[in-house]
């Protein structure tokens, strides 16, 4: 699914809109609302007394979504928030929908257009000004600002923890040293640091591909975003209702696997039996969601044909547990 004016192709759509199980008349939000492809599979679900809720971080997502729903959003019947996600338990009691929320989406990552406007700094094939900021408006440093204001030691473990990047240490060294001569200001003179260290290697990944995905997630705190959100997702959603998240790497797919096991366990997260004299009567059962799928949901090998960036996209669903479920 493309969008003519956002030039973005939404991922895994029927595969998540199904795995929510949305009914007429939800309450639901889109977290990461970017071109509206999947918010308008939603509103098609919950139409026509449903309420849309659709957050996202950047100016130019907002603008376009504010267009595209233009004459829902007058019926009040959809809101577009200019926000951070992790601020969803904020934005819920604002609009007072906390408690009452069916189905909360979450795509992570960036938009293509995100990637495609050039100025933004998010791509290593076109030079521009190192920014990577999502909302450039925010007082957020930029990734230019990262490199000329950490050490040595602070950017190998970025590029390491965040990029996986196995030459880590090497690059961050060679950044420093070129920024004693000159300050690294576009993603070209980062791209030929990079390069000039790891070499070019046909048939592979491009070699500035990991640290620009670890510079990116660190300027926009990506990882702690997810966590927010996900430790806030429980209280903004009804009984029943669920949580769709489309990571795109390890780490986030990461984090999201081990909270909806912590959900879905059935020993209270507080009770740590290491250290605890914990008899069996003692012990609560209590798993507050049900993940829907033991294992992620993959695109298609016809969606990875015709849009290349789904082929690492995973899904994963959670229902909130109702209150009176047996807990065994
Ligand atoms: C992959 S795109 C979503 C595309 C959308 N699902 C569609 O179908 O068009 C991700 C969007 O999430 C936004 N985003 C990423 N992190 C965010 C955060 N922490 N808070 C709010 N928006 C965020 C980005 O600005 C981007 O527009």
């Amino acid at each position: 699914m493309v969008n003519k004016d956002f030039q973005h192709q939404s991922v895994l759509v029927e595969e998540s809109i199904e795995a929510l199980s949305l009914r007429k008349g939800d309450i639901v939000v889109d977290c990461t609302a970017g071109g509206g492809g999947h918010a308008e599979k939603i509103w098609e679900r919950i139409a026509p007394n449903g309420l849309l809720v659709c957050i996202d971080r950047d100016p130019t997502a907002i603008e376009y979504l504010q267009t595209r729903f233009s004459s829902l959003i007058e019926e009040k019947k959809v809101v577009v928030i200019k926000n951070r996600f992790s601020q969803l338990e904020t934005i819920s009691k604002m609009l007072n929908i906390s408690g009452r929320v069916g189905a909360i989406l979450a795509d992570l990552g960036v938009s293509s257009v995100q990637l495609d406007q050039g100025e933004r700094g998010f791509s290593f094939l076109k030079d521009a000004p190192l920014d990577m900021r999502m909302d450039p408006s925010s007082h957020a440093q930029s990734a230019a600002d990262v490199l000329a204001s950490l050490d040595e030691k602070e950017l190998a473990a970025i590029f390491f923890k965040l990029g996986e990047e196995t030459q880590a240490r090497q690059i961050a060294r060679a950044i420093v040293r070129e920024r004693e001569k000159n300050p690294i200001k576009t993603t070209q003179q980062l791209v030929n640091i990079v390069t000039a260290v790891k070499g070019v290697q046909k048939k592979k990944k491009h070699p500035a591909t990991l640290v620009f995905q670890a510079l990116r997630i660190f300027v926009n705190e990506e990882l702690e975003e997810l966590q927010a959100l996900l430790t806030h997702s429980f209280s903004v959603l009804k009984p029943h209702g669920r949580l769709a998240i489309i990571s795109f790497q390890s780490l986030e797919d990461r984090i999201v696997k081990t909270f909806f096991k912590e959900k879905s366990d059935k020993l209270s997260n507080n009770m740590n039996l290491k250290y605890l004299p914990v008899r069996e009567d003692d012990i609560i059962l209590r798993a507050e969601g049900r993940i829907i799928k033991p294992f992620p949901l993959l695109p298609e090998n016809e969606e990875i044909i015709s849009n290349k960036r789904s082929r690492s996209a995973k899904l994963r669903v959670i229902e909130k547990l109702g209150t009176n479920e047996p807990k065994t």
